[in-house]
């Protein structure tokens, strides 16, 4: 599929501006407390999902272990991204009817993993938020350097609130031109607020200048002072 086409050109300007992420990721990451990364956006459509499949790909590829959880139950994407069923997945084990083992599916790179979303719920937020999703979370975190969750386009700072609980820091997507700065500060404070370590902003669908292609780079910068100042989260 197309987030495999992207990385698989490993010299593409994509591709590098992924590794850059990546090599964030591991930087951040050398005590291993930074694991649960959550992918939110202000607005949608900016791109978490697809950005959210390609750093799954290129934390894998590095030899990684990463499971990639779609926490978008109104409108889930990341079975899509990797041809992959969605007939059961993390719904299925709230309800009990199945064990998180058994719907976490493997894809085409070795060491990702992905664990869809199942049926659709009738109380997305309310999902998110319970106790028992935390607690299958914590059933497998322990099987995976890195699990990247991919957040619903909507409700961004409840989701995100509710998520935070069990992430160790989030990833702000922002589309060029998209996404009016000042929004993003806001966004970044709200989050910051309610107690999410915001790791750093990626810039989505920057234009390449490459003769008219339809090409984009993502770009990224990182809160220098944030990662220093960074403090194991008391919920893991
Ligand atoms: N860098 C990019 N350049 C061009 N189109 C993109 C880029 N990233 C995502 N898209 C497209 O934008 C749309 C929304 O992307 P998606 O990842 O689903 O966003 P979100 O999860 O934030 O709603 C999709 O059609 C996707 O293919
Ligand atoms: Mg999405």
């Amino acid at each position: 599929m197309a987030v495999h086409k992207i990385l698989k050109h490993d010299s593409s300007p994509i591709a590098e501006a992924y590794r850059k992420v990546r090599t964030n990721l591991q930087f951040m990451n050398l005590d291993k407390n930074l694991k649960k990364v959550l992918l939110t956006s202000v607005g949608p459509s900016e791109g978490k999902s697809s950005v959210t499949g390609n750093l799954g790909l290129s934390l894998a590829g590095a030899g990684h272990k990463v499971l990639i959880v779609d926490c978008d139950f109104r409108k889930p994407k990341q079975h899509r991204l990797f041809g992959l069923s969605n007939i059961v997945g993390a719904m299925e084990v709230l309800l009990g009817e199945e064990a998180v083992h058994e719907v976490i599916q493997e894809t085409e790179e070795e060491n990702l993993h992905v664990l869809t979303t199942g049926q659709k719920p009738p109380n997305p937020s309310e999902v998110l938020g319970s106790k028992r999703f935390v607690e299958m979370i914590r059933e497998i975190e322990g099987e995976y350097d890195f699990i990247l969750f991919d957040t619903p386009p909507v409700g961004m700072v409840t989701d995100a609130a509710v998520l935070s609980r069990m992430t160790d820091g989030a990833i702000l997507v922002a589309a060029v031109g998209q996404e009016d700065v000042r929004n993003l500060e806001y966004a970044k404070m709200q989050l910051e607020d309610i107690g999410v370590k915001i790791l750093g902003v990626i810039l989505n669908k920057v234009p390449l200048d490459e003769g008219g292609y339809y090409g984009y780079i993502y770009n990224h910068y990182y809160y220098g002072e944030k990662v220093k100042s960074r403090r194991r989260r008391g919920n893991d």
